[in-house]
């Protein structure tokens, strides 16, 4: 029951990915203990520079010697308005002092541009000869795909509508992952952006895995066995998981976070800009309900991310959730506390129980 398409082109013993989440919770033990359970391990690491990502790679590769991935942001040109950027400069003054803290904005110069690391970091990418790299928030270029591939590096594109996940195939990809409209994180929408693209995975999985030749990987809302079998009916040939992987052990995730999700029910997981600029999902804070009337004034991803930087960091110092970014999907409430070498078995064990259930 384990063979799929995703195992033979992953070389993994179970179709299940752990989801890159950077900003901290992809630690290397967490990586290698997954990719040691048999699925594979990501790095979330779109927001490295390309030093951090060698220096994790190197230390996943003394921890294991099984396949794992990295995932980076697919860059595109951003401008705000002036208007955009004083309501997100006067909001963010006003939470820091909320916080005790004032920032000085006053010569806020990231306004407009492209963001440049991409190609800095897909250069470490193949200097380093990662076995899989995937990408969300947009497709690279078709050269680029094609350069990884050359070398053997397997890429993975994220989509959110079958629109996309035609794009990702046309584009050159070996596999796409659809994302939910229950997954937590940022939406990897690029085409067109949300509401429209906010299609749960009982509706994407299969419509996805029928339009496309593509091996389909399903995330958002995935936590267990239960969930696993139901993508693969579904047609997914493997599953990302994300917010279950969040409450391990190994996680990075600070302790306030892992406790807030624990305690977390389905209807405080919501979809917020506030945080960055582009719509993501997470566990509903203070933060979020301040921000509630003037986040779609606020100025976009990546320029509203670097504002909130500071309160985001001083709110983890402070151990105060209510000024975190908790990012979290909609299947909140099945977050369990364990190592994550410990989930991985639970989850193949409840797989196949499952699969005994519909015989
Ligand atoms: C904390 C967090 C950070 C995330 N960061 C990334 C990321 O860097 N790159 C990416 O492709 N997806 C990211 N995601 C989205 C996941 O890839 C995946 O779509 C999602 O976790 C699936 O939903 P689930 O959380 O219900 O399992 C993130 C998700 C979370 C919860």
């Amino acid at each position: 029951m384990w063979k799929t398409k995703i195992t033979e082109l992953l070389q993994i013993n179970y179709p299940i990915i752990q989801a890159p989440m950077a900003g901290g919770p992809t630690t290397s033990e967490l990586a290698a203990a997954v990719s040691n359970a048999g699925g594979l391990g990501m790095i979330g690491a779109g927001y490295m520079n390309p030093e951090q990502i060698h220096k994790q790679i190197r230390e996943i590769r003394d921890l294991t010697d099984k396949p794992f991935g990295i995932n980076l942001f697919v860059p595109s040109s951003y401008k705000a308005s002036q208007e955009e950027l004083e309501i997100g400069i006067r909001h963010a003054r006003d939470i820091a002092s909320k916080l005790g803290k004032s920032f000085d904005y006053a010569d806020f110069p990231d306004y407009e541009g492209d963001y440049n690391v991409f190609n800095e970091q897909l250069q470490v990418v193949k200097e380093e000869g990662v076995a899989v790299c995937s990408f969300t928030f947009g497709l690279p270029s078709k050269e680029s795909i094609q350069d990884l591939k050359e070398l053997g590096i397997i890429v993975i594109g994220t989509a959110t509508t079958v629109d996309e996940a035609l794009l990702n195939e046309e584009a050159g990809m070996d596999a796409v992952t659809v994302q939910g409209s229950e997954a937590g994180g940022h939406r990897g929408a690029f085409k067109p952006e949300a509401p429209e693209s906010l299609i749960g995975s009982m509706s994407l999985i299969p419509q996805a895995s029928d339009s496309v030749q593509l091996p389909v990987i399903a995330a958002g809302g995935i936590m267990d066995g239960r969930g696993l079998l139901a993508a693969r009916i579904l047609g997914a040939e493997g599953v990302q998981m994300g917010t279950a992987f969040l409450t391990t052990k190994e996680s990075g995730a600070q302790q306030v976070y892992k406790e807030k999700l624990l305690s977390s029910t389905e209807t405080q997981s919501v979809l917020t800009r506030s945080f960055s600029g582009k719509l993501a999902r997470g566990i509903e804070n203070e933060f979020i309900r301040r921000s509630r009337d003037i986040e779609n004034s606020l100025p976009p991803y990546p320029i509203q991310n670097t504002l909130t930087k500071g309160i985001r960091k001083l709110a983890g110092e402070q151990k105060n959730p209510e000024y975190l970014s908790l990012w979290s999907g909609q299947s909140v409430r099945l977050a369990r506390k364990l190592t994550a070498s410990e989930l991985m078995e639970k989850i193949i064990k409840e797989a196949e129980k499952a699969a005994n259930l519909i015989k």
